[in-house]
This record gives C-alpha cells, structure tokens and sequence, in this order.
C-alpha cells in the first residue's frame, strides 16, 4: 500500500510517505528561504517522498526556539517562500509549511534577553527556564499571528498548512494540563484549554478559506505525568475535525518528558512505530486521515500499519536527513531505514546545517 496514491482535500499524493516538519538550519539568520534550503527540498521531491512539510516557521518573534529558523510572521518572507514552492511544484512535488510558536520552549537568548511566554509560569524542569504568562491581549496577537502566518502561506503557494500542535510548544502547552494551569477562558478544564487551538484554527480558516487543507501535528500522549494523554487528545482532534480540519499527525513528547519525541536507538521492528497504538485510537475515531510518525524505519513495519488501517500515512524526519531519496530506494526493494537514531542530527548547538552525522 506504501506506494498507492492517496487524495485528501484536493492534495494528489504519489505515495503514503510524508517527510514529518524537520527543522532544517538552512534558512538564513534573518529566517529568510536560502539556495541551500531550496535544494534539499527539490532533492526530497527527487527522492519520491508523496508530501513534505517544512521545518517549523515562527509566526511571532517571541516564540523563536532555534538560530536560522525559517520566518513567516512579516509578508517580507513570502517572496523568498515562493521561490522555494515554485522550486518544488516544478518538480511536480507537494510542500505544506508548519506553523509553531515555541512557548515556553523558546530561550531568552534568542528573544533579545526577554522570557519565553506561555500559558502558565510553570518552570521547565529541561531547559531550567521560567516562562512568564500571557495576557489575554497576548494571546489573542498570538491567534491573529498564526492567522496572518496561513495567509502568508497560501500566498506564497504552499499546498496546504500545518499547525505545530506537538512537542510542547505553545499550542501544544495550551492543551497540556501540565503547562497550562489557567482558570479563564484559556484554560482550568478539558473545553477551555481547547480555546487556544480552536481560535487559531478559525483564526487560519478565515485567512485561507474553506477550500485550503489545514493540518495539525499534535501530541496524542506528552510522556508526563500529569499531561495530556491519549483520550483527551482524541476528542481535541475530534472537535478539531468538526470544524473542518483535514488531517492530523499524530506524534508526542516534549522538552521535559523522560521519554523523547524522537527516540534514540530504533534498531528492531520491536522499537519501530513508537506511537502507534495511539494513531490507532485516532483513527478509530476520526474520519479524517491520520498520519503516523516517530520510528518508523522499516518497509515491513509501515506497510503492516497501513494494512491494518492504524494511520492513513506514514511520516518519517531523521530517516529523510540521512536519505532523502528514500522513498525511491524503498519502491526499488530496499527493507530498512540506513538510519540508526543516534539523534546526531538534534545536536543543534554544535551543526551549522541539520544532517547527519554518521555520513561524516
Ligand atoms: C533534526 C530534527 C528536527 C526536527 N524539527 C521538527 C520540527 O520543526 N517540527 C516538528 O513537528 N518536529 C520536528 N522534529 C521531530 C520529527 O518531525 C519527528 O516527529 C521525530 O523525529 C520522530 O520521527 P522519526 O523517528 O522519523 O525521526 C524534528 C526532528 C529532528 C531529528
């Protein structure tokens, strides 16, 4: 099934592979599209993928988690955006673009000294930083900022748009009974810390129209006491679904949590597809298709998630750093992922560029 086309929302895809948002450090320091960000994706459209999503652009400058992070919170970037679509429509691929505000995971050193905001001033325990908590007037700039960012996206030709719902940034914070301790209209149960997403979305929605595919990757389990856990994220994708959102990637984890979004040492089919027992509850409750990421490495493995209905799609990040032209090298027999998830590629710090570091 791998490689049988599939249609949702108007979006063709040559195949079930999608390259999950992978943060690139290939935009320049101002966060503007470069040569070098344009070719690796014309090398991932070679490479056979059916979608690529971006690595996360920032809708707002508060929320900045990383150096040479691609931007979209001015219209100054739709020029170089359009560039790198054009590139890739060209070539016949798809590209959607991911959306993040990075909350309380963003770091003062890069927000000119100023503390990171986020639903509540909850320390994280990871970073050692405590984060300060938004006004309302702060949250309702950040629902407008990621509304103006979906406009800038449709604009600049993306073919469809993902909410950075995951991971513990600021979306995902606001849905998180860990991050978010509010008792307003933002937050104090289940339906309140809904708010956030659900503005943003209709914030979106208004920008792009009804007929503009709107994704979100979202957290079905934060790893952490006290977080979000697998039903309530169902029923969030739920709701979300209701409203008209096109399909969901289902992921996990955040900064604090012991267990990883992105988990070291899949080496055994055993380890591969760490979240998909709860992509399955996903899609025993959605309609909408369902993309699953997090250790996927083996043709095997995917084609058995497929078979058995537990995701619709099957999206990969480290596997794509090493190969892009996986997809092809799998259509052409190849089992497994030459990826070992040694997590080299994470080590943000001390690379000037995301690649892998086996290959050096
Ligand atoms: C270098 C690197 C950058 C990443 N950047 C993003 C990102 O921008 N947005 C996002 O949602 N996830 C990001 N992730 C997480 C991946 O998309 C994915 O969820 C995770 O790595 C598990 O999938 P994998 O086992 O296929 O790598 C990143 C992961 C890596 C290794």
């Amino acid at each position: 099934m791998l490689f049988e086309p599939f249609s949702f929302s108007g979006l063709n895809l040559r195949n079930r592979l999608v390259r999950s948002a992978t943060y690139e450090k290939r935009a320049d320091e101002d966060g503007f599209v470069t040569e070098s960000l344009i070719e690796l994706y014309e090398d991932l459209t070679r490479g056979g993928i059916g979608l690529m999503i971006t690595g996360n652009a920032l809708v707002h400058p508060s929320g900045r988690t990383i150096t040479q992070m691609l931007c979209i919170h001015s219209d100054i970037y739709i020029q170089g955006l359009r560039k790198l679509t054009a590139a890739v429509h060209e070539m016949k691929g798809i590209i959607a673009i991911q959306l993040v505000h990075g909350g309380r995971q963003s770091f003062p050193v890069l927000l000119g000294g100023s503390d990171p905001l986020a639903p509540s001033a909850v320390f994280d325990t990871s970073t050692k930083i405590m984060p300060r908590a938004m006004t309302d007037t702060e949250i309702w700039e950040m629902v407008d900022a990621f509304g103006d960012a979906a406009r800038r996206g449709r604009i600049a030709g993306f073919d469809a748009v993902q909410i950075h719902g995951a991971h513990g940034y600021l979306v995902s914070e606001f849905l998180s009974p860990h991050t978010n301790r509010r008792d307003d209209y933002w937050g104090g149960d289940e339906e309140r810390r809904f708010h956030f997403v659900e503005e943003v979305y209709k914030a979106m929605r208004k920008e792009v129209g009804e007929d503009y595919p709107l994704m979100i990757k979202m957290n079905a389990d934060d790893l952490m006491e006290g977080g979000l856990k697998v039903d309530g994220a169902v029923r969030i994708a739920a709701r979300l679904e209701e409203l008209g959102l096109d399909a969901v990637e289902v992921s996990g984890g955040m900064y604090e949590s012991s267990r990883k979004t992105a988990q070291p040492d899949i080496l055994d089919p055993e380890d591969e597809a760490y979240f998909r027992d709860r992509g399955k509850a996903f899609k025993s409750s959605l309609h909408i298709p369902v993309i699953l990421v997090g250790g996927m490495r083996s043709r095997t493995v995917m084609e058995e998630v497929l078979q058995k209905g537990e995701a619709d799609l099957i999206s990969m990040a480290r596997p794509l750093i090493r190969e892009p032209d996986l997809p092809n090298r799998f259509r052409e027999g190849k089992e497994r992922a030459d990826c070992i998830s040694c997590n080299g590629c994470m080590d943000f710090g001390k690379l000037d560029i995301v690649e892998c570091i086996q290959l050096h």
